[in-house]
């Protein structure tokens, strides 16, 4: 059976959290609040709830309040016609203090789990979505030599708790994401700008991701582990030598590299899908027609030749998130109905594709940017955390219920 669901992370929807994140929106919140204010913003954004022009936008505190509200969360999810979910567990809150487990919170995402199988939903358990207790930030987070030790110390943790209602386990988020923004480029924390962290940091998590899938498997042999992939489409453009050595390098670093070296430690290969990137004597010289609020060209069918260069590893794949922001709810739709035909024809082709996950199910906090990109196929209202289903979610359903699985 195809799984269908949405995908969420515990720092962006939860509330609450108490972690790197959140310590680092305090410090930020009024800074990016007042350079906000230079942006000119079209008037649906600007006139949102939280504004992007204010503090509140870009301090996650209580979210959507989904530590709450999942179960609510979760009927929405089942009356769509979602059979599987995406979730991820907040290890700030398993091991507030290092090495000292909160066993309350091990019974909450038990409880969570327990809610997605009543609903006949398989949970999809991310074990490290970006945000980190804040001790482990203080220790040099994946740059410390121990890093590899402490994740392990945590995995073993939940898995010896959980393992027995969950099949499906992912390590770790979009790794290149992550280590490019918080480490090369400097915009998330820790705010690094250094090739050699960079480096360093992405080895780390190669490690981390070979030392959990081990623990995971050791005691589950059945169980099924993959990472979170975010593979881009590099076209190479006009057929111009520079441009083909470019999309080379494109795909051996940023598509490859990481799957390359855990191969041998995965079971399926979870991708996100995202973004196109036209090369033209550089990257992203693609005219980007249409854009998302964020400015992100929405071009659906770069996820087929994505998909067809996955089947190197001979491997399941699932998409794990792809989504869109888009307040007005006026591209997602044709974004999810595009993406399935593409990821249909790859299927047919023999592409052994068996899940779409959207992101995400809830509008949520969105890192850097706060509240204000909405990817939700459900709308929150910040104001009332009340949920409204958008069109496009319904559209959703009705897909998921007209699929083939040929
Ligand atoms: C991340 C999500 C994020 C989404 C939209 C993905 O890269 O895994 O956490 O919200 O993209 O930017």
């Amino acid at each position: 059976m195809f799984l269908f669901g949405a995908a969420t992370s515990s720092h962006q929807v939860e509330g609450g959290n108490h972690d790197n994140w959140s310590e680092w929106e305090e410090k930020t919140a009024e800074k990016k609040a007042e350079s906000a204010k230079e942006r000119k913003w079209p008037d649906y954004i600007r006139d949102m709830y939280p504004s992007p022009l204010s503090r509140e936008n870009y301090v996650s505190g209580i979210s959507a309040d989904h530590y709450h509200r999942y179960e609510e969360d979760f009927d929405i999810a089942r009356s769509l016609g979602h059979n599987a979910h995406r979730f991820s567990i907040a290890w700030s809150r398993i091991e507030p203090k290092e090495g000292k487990f909160d066993e309350k919170e091990i019974r909450h995402y038990r409880d969570v789990i327990a809610a997605l199988r009543a609903r006949g939903m398989e949970p999809f358990v991310t074990l490290w979505h970006w945000a980190i207790p804040v001790w482990f930030a203080e220790k040099g987070e994946w740059e410390s030599p121990e890093c590899v030790r402490y994740f392990s110390r945590f995995v073993k943790k939940v898995v010896s708790e959980l393992g027995d209602d969950v099949h499906f386990w992912i390590t770790l988020n979009e790794p290149e994401i992550y280590t490019s923004l918080s480490y090369l480029l400097g915009n998330w924390p820790p705010q690094r700008r250094s090739l050699a962290a960079y480096l360093r940091v992405l080895h780390n998590l190669i490690r981390a991701h070979k030392s959990a899938y081990e623990i995971i498997k050791k005691k589950y042999p059945n169980a099924e582990v993959g990472i979170a992939k975010n593979n881009i489409d590099f076209e190479a453009m006009g057929g111009k030598i520079m441009n083909r050595f470019l999309k080379f390098l494109g795909d051996w670093w940023w598509n490859s590299y990481f799957l390359d070296r855990i191969s041998r430690h995965q079971d399926f290969i979870g991708l996100n899908h995202y973004f196109h990137s036209g090369i033209n004597y550089g990257f992203e010289k693609n005219e980007k027609k249409v854009i998302s609020d964020v400015g992100w060209e929405i071009h659906p069918e770069s996820i087929y030749p994505v998909l067809k260069d996955l089947t190197r590893y001979e491997k399941p794949i699932y998409v794990t998130e792809n989504g869109v922001a888009d307040a007005r709810d006026i591209y997602r739709e044709s974004l999810i109905r595009e993406t399935l035909k593409w990821v249909k024809k790859a299927k047919r082709e023999g592409v052994d594709v068996r899940g779409y996950f959207h992101w995400s199910l809830l509008d949520n906090f969105e890192w850097a940017d706060g509240y204000w990109p909405r990817f939700g196929l459900v709308a929150v209202d910040y104001k009332t955390l009340e949920r409204h289903i958008r069109p496009s979610a319904f559209a959703f359903k009705k897909i998921i219920e007209k699929w083939e699985d040929s």
